[in-house]
Order: C-alpha cells, then structure tokens, then sequence
C-alpha cells in the first residue's frame, strides 16, 4: 500500500485543478456545502431555461434599473457604466441571457447562464474557470425590493454583467474560477472568498475624477452606492491581496471597510502571478483582522468613523453617513 501524505497531496496539483473542461469531483477530503440539487437541474445545476417574468417582475427591473441610474453616474466606475450602456441594459424589462450571451460573447467571450438560488462552491468555480457567469433566475418582489440577501437576476445582471465588458475584468474573473479548486484543497475558501467579496461585490477604484465602485454588491442597490464613496464611517484602504484574504467581512449589513484599486491589470496581476500555495500554507482557517480593524501595513485612504456602525447599523435607524 502506497501511503500519501497530506503534505505530497498539497504540494501536488490534483488533476482537477488544472482541467477546467469537466467538472471535478471535489473527492471526500474537500468539504462542500451538503446541497441538495433540485431535480430538475443537471449536473451542471444549470436552469433547462431562463425563466418566463410575468408583467410585474418586468416592471421591477425597470424600477430598479431607473431607481440606479439616478444614484450611478460619478459613482460607478467609468468601465461599469460603459458596459452598461454596450449591453444596453436598460432596454426594457429583465434582459433575456441568450441575447445578453450573444452580446458578451463578442466582446470577452463570457455568456450568462440560468441557476437556480445557491449552488455549489465547486461548480460556481467550474462555471467561471469557463467563462460561464451563473445568473439567479429570480427576481425579488415588491415586499423584499430594497434588501434581499440572495442574489436575484437584479443583482447578478445588472450588477455584474456591465463589468464582464471589460477585457481585463473578465479575464480577473476567468482567474478567480480557476484559483477556486486549489482553495478548496487547502480549506481556505473563507480566504478566497474574502477576496471575491472586497474585489467583485465591494470594490471602489481611484479613477482620475475621484473614487469610483466597481463591485456588484454596491451597485447593484442605491445606499451603498452612495454610502461606498461619499460616507464618512467606513474606512477606505488600498488593496493588498494578503491583507484582504485575511479579513473578515459583514454579509447583511454596509461595509465597515472597502478595498481600493487603482486599474484593473493591477488587480489582474496582483492575484493571478501570487503564489497561493504558499499564501494558503501561510494562513490560518480563520480570519485576522476584524472587519473595521485599521492596521499597520495599510495604505490608508480614509479612516473611518463607523458612526454608522457604532450607532447599530441595518434596522436601527442608524443614518448611513
Ligand atoms: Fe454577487
């Protein structure tokens, strides 16, 4: 009997990690989320079909899209509002993914792709390594229009999709999947995942008329948006990959802290030529830095008062300033 030790195991790329062309079994060492695949999606938790909106959730969107052009401009950053406008969001009504596909594919090569609410860790990186972008097929109703926490076809699209133009974001993203199995085999999912988080759904960029956001979690709804670069409370730093995948994050409440890019080749690079085996060997399973916490390797751009945080936050009344 061959003995393998875990450290061999690491230090050896599983044959997974490196064939994006079929999706992996993660194998019984590699802990998943125990979810449970609906009956009728495959393998690939692909939806057959995106799904039919009534009148109602056509004229959601449109609210929501007209509600974000009002707050947008001189706060999205300039490669959001350009995809934007390229892919013609706002046409009318939740955009069908084949056309929006079609489109996408002619510029970076990404397509959207119908799932349904969560899916697993593994196939999520699987779609992405691929250039596949997995969109919610829901769209929230009137009761949950200003917060939801899963993500719906609102928040994916028209969220993230704008982004996906951009030939150097796309190919962040196309990374980022790839980087996500590797993450699995070291446990440190949290860490990447923290990465994600203060990158794709919360990132602020310093473009030359000022701070702008690029990250899908804050445009995607008006206060963040506005909150993200104009507020006094949260503290604003420059990104240091290192630094993010340590950090702990809020998921149901405005950001205490945001990360800061100056382009998006640096963000590029900065995750794509790092050495994550080393990285991971380095981490704890844990988080470092509280999700406020100022430290001594920052590039601080702006302190923070978290006034807004120290005053209670989401549901109590607290102003976001
Ligand atoms: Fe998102």
């Amino acid at each position: 009997m061959i003995e393998v030790s875990f450290e061999t195991m690491l230090t050896r790329p599983a044959p997974s990690e490196t064939d994006f062309t079929r999706l992996p079994d993660p194998g019984p060492e590699v802990f998943t989320a125990p979810l449970q695949r609906p009956a009728h999606v495959g393998e690939d938790w692909l939806e057959p079909a995106q799904r039919q909106y009534t009148a109602e959730e056509h004229a959601i969107w449109d609210e929501l899209y007209a509600r974000q052009m009002q707050v947008l401009p001189g706060r999205a950053a300039s490669a959001f509002m350009a995809g934007l406008e390229r892919l013609d969001l706002g046409r009318g009504g939740v955009p069908d993914f084949a056309r929006l596909s079609e489109e996408l594919s002619g510029l970076t090569g990404w397509s959207v792709v119908p799932v349904p609410m969560l899916i697993p860790d593994h196939v999520f990186f699987w779609h992405l390594a691929n250039r596949r972008f997995p969109a919610g097929n829901f769209i929230r109703t009137r009761e949950t229009f200003d917060y939801i926490q899963e993500p719906d076809v609102f928040h994916d699209v028209f969220g993230h999709v704008p982004m996906l133009t951009d030939p150097v974001f796309a190919g962040y993203m196309q990374e980022y999947g790839r980087a996500g199995w590797k993450a699995m085999r070291y446990n440190r999912l949290k860490s990447l995942g923290a990465l994600y988080w203060y990158t794709v759904e919360f990132g602020l960029i310093l473009e030359p008329q000022g701070l702008r956001a690029y990250g899908a979690g804050i445009l995607s709804g008006p206060t963040e948006t506005v909150f993200s670069v104009e507020a006094q409370s949260p503290n604003r730093i420059m990104l240091n990959v290192d630094r993010v995948m340590r950090t702990d994050y809020v998921i149901d409440d405005l950001q205490p802290i945001y990360f800061v890019i100056e382009n998006f080749g640096e963000l590029y690079h900065d995750t794509v030529d790092r050495d994550f085996d080393r990285l991971y060997r380095a981490l704890s399973p844990g988080f470092t830095y509280a999700n406020s916490a100022v430290i001594d390797v920052d590039d601080v751009l702006h302190r923070g008062t978290q006034e807004y945080a120290l005053r209670g936050g989401r549901g109590s009344g607290a102003k976001p300033v």
